[in-house]
């Protein structure tokens, strides 16, 4: 990744930092983008510890003047665009159809699907042929959990799968790849951010045995994402584009 220049949302936590971290390591200069400054910070000063460089940049990503000024930003500090992770989003409210309101819909929407259009919006046009963007759906985006209630997720996540495969036929000819990763349950904060109106839809870090054909019941980690970031937007992936990409040890297969 030498040489080259990433912009990660949602770079505070997570799967997001863990990829801003991976790409550092691998001498990319990354943008770190969110919402939350302390966090931010607090990840570019880790990385810059360890010798990488990195900027911060606050934006909602559901702003679009906001992710704007970042992209603005990374590009008047290190000169290029090269890369972006499109990771940002939220779980929004899981509940049924009864219990669920327009309003709550619409802002999982407008984070997670909205927001990825809109920092893909702000950073592709200064993409060159060779540059690659990973979008951060959910196995959520392409199988139905029975009795979630995660109606305003699972649309939010299949529409940024649909997004990456059409922008993938729409930028190849520019020589921009586009691909998108579907996790399973990993162990991360969003764990606990669901504003559940269900009993026991919060994502268990452990689940019963035998639910994970290749852990037994263990969750997957962001750094096992982070990973499969890194190798999607690394020249090693220089045919690879469109694709959706699980990474959920084959969950999906037993609970789709
Ligand atoms: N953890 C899981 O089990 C899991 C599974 C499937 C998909 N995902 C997806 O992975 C991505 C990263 O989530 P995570 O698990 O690392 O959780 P996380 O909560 O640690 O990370 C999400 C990050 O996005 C930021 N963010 C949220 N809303 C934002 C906004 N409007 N603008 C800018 N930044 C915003 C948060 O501040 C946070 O830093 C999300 O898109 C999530 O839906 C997670």
């Amino acid at each position: 990744m030498h040489d080259k220049v990433a912009f990660v949302t949602g770079a505070g936590s997570g799967i997001g930092e863990a990829s801003a971290r991976l790409l550092a390591a691998r001498g990319a200069r990354v943008a770190l983008v969110g919402r939350t400054e302390d966090e931010l910070e607090e990840v570019a000063e880790s990385i810059r510890g360890e010798g990488g460089e990195v900027l911060t940049a606050l934006a909602d990503v559901s702003d679009e003047a906001a992710v704007d000024e970042a992209v603005r930003a990374t590009l008047e500090q290190f000169g290029r665009l090269d890369v972006v992770v499109a990771n940002a989003g939220v779980n929004g409210t899981w509940a049924g159809i009864d219990d669920l309101s327009v309003e709550d819909f619409r802002s999982t929407i407008d984070i997670n699907l909205t927001g990825t259009f809109i920092t893909l919006k702000a950073t592709v046009p200064h993409i060159g042929r060779g540059g690659s963007a990973v979008v951060i759906a959910s196995v959520n985006g392409t199988r139905i959990f029975s009795n979630s209630g995660a109606s305003a997720y699972s649309a939010s996540k299949a529409g940024q799968v649909a997004l990456t495969k059409m922008l993938a036929v729409e930028l190849g000819p520019r020589g921009i790849r586009v691909n998108v990763i579907c996790p399973g349950a990993i162990d991360t904060e969003i764990s606990d951010n669901t504003d559940s109106q269900n009993e026991g839809v919060k994502i268990p870090v452990e689940f019963p045995q035998g639910t994970i054909p290749l852990t037994g019941s263990e969750s997957g980690t962001a750094e096992q994402v982070a990973a499969l970031v890194g190798f999607l937007a690394s020249d090693a992936a220089d045919h690879i584009s469109g694709t959706e990409v699980w990474i959920d040890g084959a969950q999906s297969l037993l609970q789709g």
